[in-house]
C-alpha cells in the first residue's frame, strides 16, 4: 500500500482470475477456456492480416465486429456495443447505468466480478440468496432494486432459467434494468437477444471467449436498444476510445461469420459435458444440470480445497471458490474427451482413497 492510494482503491477487493500456470504439463480446466483451436477463418485472417492496419487506431466503435454481431442476431449495429472482453463491457454498464443512488441486485452465487465493480464504483448492491438448489428466484427480487444483474446460465452452478422467464421479468418490471450475462449461453440455452426490440429494460451481455475459442482476443459486447446502447458509448468515449484493437475486430468476425465450425464444435463439449455429467453422478458425486461448458460439483466426503489440490496432484487444475455454501463444490471446465476421461478416473481414485 502506498500513501497514495486514495480510500477507495485501499477498500478494493478485487477479482480474482483463475491461475494461468506457466508450466503446460497440466491439463487446465480452471477457467473456463474451450479446449477446441478458435476458427480457422479467424486463424487464417490473423496469418493474413495487412500489418500495416497495425500502424493506424482501429475503427473505435468496433464496426467491423459490431456488424458481424449485428448479423449474426439479426438487428441492427445501432443496437450493439463491443468491447475489450465482456468484463470490460460490464464494468462500463456499471458506470453508465448505475451510481450511488442505485440499488442493484444480484444472486448471492453468481458471477463474483459483479460485487467488485460495484465497490469500485461505489454502487449500492445486495445480494439475494439462491434456493437451497442453486437456482435463482426471480420472485424474491426486491421491489425496489434499480436493476438486476445476473449470469444466465449461471456462474458457476450452470443452472439457466428459460427465456419465458425472463420475459415475465422484462414485462413485470418496466423500470428496473435487467442485465443477462450470457457468457455461456451457446453451450445449451435460449438466448434473450430477440426480446431487446420489446423491452427497452434489458441488455445482454456476451463473449467470444467460451464459445468462440478467442479468450486471448478480449471481445466481448452488449445487445439493447440503442439509447442504452448509446450511454455506453458515451461512457466508452470517455474512458477509452478503441477498446478493441484491429486483430480482435478482423479475427472476431472471421469466427463469427464461421458458424459450422461454431456448431461443430460447441455440439462436441455439449456431448462430452453429459456424458461426464452422467459418469459423475453414477460416481455418486452432487452434480448440478448445467447447461454451460463447466460442471459444478460436489465430491462426498472430501472437502473443496482438498479436491483441488488431489486433482492438481494429478495434474488436473480445476477452481474452487471460498464463498459460503459452495466452498466443498468444485467448477470442472469441459475439455476434450481424453481430458475428460483423465478427470473421471481421476475423481474415481481419489474417492477410493
Ligand atoms: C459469467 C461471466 N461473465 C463474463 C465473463 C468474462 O468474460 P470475458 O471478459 O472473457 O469476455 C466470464 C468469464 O469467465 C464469466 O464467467
Amino acid at each position: 500500500m502506498s500513501r497514495f492510494w486514495n480510500s477507495n482503491t485501499r477498500n478494493l477487493v478485487p477479482y480474482v482470475p483463475g491461475e494461468q500456470p506457466k508450466e503446460n504439463n497440466l491439463i487446465k480446466l480452471n477457467t473456463n477456456e474451450n479446449p477446441y483451436p478458435p476458427s480457422p477463418l479467424a486463424i487464417e485472417r490473423i496469418k493474413n492480416l495487412n500489418t500495416d492496419l497495425l500502424r493506424l487506431y482501429p475503427n473505435s466503435d468496433g464496426e467491423i465486429l459490431k456488424k458481424a454481431v449485428a448479423d449474426n442476431y439479426n438487428i441492427s449495429g445501432q443496437e450493439v456495443f463491443a468491447g475489450n472482453g465482456s468484463d470490460e463491457v460490464l464494468a462500463l454498464l456499471f458506470k453508465t447505468f448505475f451510481d450511488e443512488k442505485s440499488y442493484v441486485a444480484f444472486p448471492d452465487i453468481t458471477y463474483s466480478f459483479y460485487p467488485v465493480y460495484c465497490n469500485l464504483f461505489q454502487i449500492p448492491y445486495v445480494k439475494v440468496p439462491v434456493k437451497e438448489d442453486f437456482t435463482i428466484d426471480l420472485d424474491s427480487y426486491p421491489e425496489n432494486a434499480t436493476a438486476i444483474v445476473f449470469a444466465n446460465p449461471n456462474a458457476p452452478t450452470g443452472l439457466y432459467i428459460d427465456k419465458e422467464r425472463i420475459e415475465k421479468l422484462l414485462k413485470e418490471r418496466p423500470d428496473t434494468l435487467i442485465v443477462v450475462d450470457e457468457a455461456y449461453i451457446d453451450f445449451g440455452g435460449e438466448s434473450c437477444v430477440p426480446l431487446i426490440s420489446k423491452y427497452d429494460n434489458l441488455l445482454v451481455v456476451q463473449t467470444l471467449s467460451k464459445s468462440r475459442s478467442l479468450a486471448g482476443l478480449r471481445i466481448g459486447f452488449a445487445i439493447g436498444n440503442a439509447s442504452l446502447i448509446e450511454g455506453l458509448k458515451r461512457v466508452k468515449d470517455s474512458f477509452n476510445s478503441y477498446p478493441l484493437d484491429t486483430m480482435a475486430q478482423i479475427a472476431g468476425e472471421a469466427a463469427l461469420r464461421d458458424n459450422n465450425y461454431f456448431m461443430e464444435t460447441r455440439n462436441r463439449i455439449i456431448n462430452t459435458r453429459e456424458w461426464v455429467k452422467e459418469e459423475l453422478k453414477a460416481l455418486g458425486l452432487y452434480v448440478t444440470d448445467s447447461r454451460a461448458n463447466f460442471l459444478f460439483v460436489r465430491i462426498p466426503g472430501i472437502s473443496g480445497p482438498e479436491a483441488l489440490a488431489k486433482l492438481r496432484q494429478h495434474g488436473i487444475l480445476v477452481r474452487n471458490f471460498g464463498a459460503d455454501r459452495i466452498s466443498d463444490f468444485l467448477r470442472i471446465t469441459v475439455g476434450t474427451d481424453e481430458n475428460m476421461r483423465k478427470v473421471v478416473e481421476c475423481i474415481r481414485i481419489i474417492m477410493a482413497e
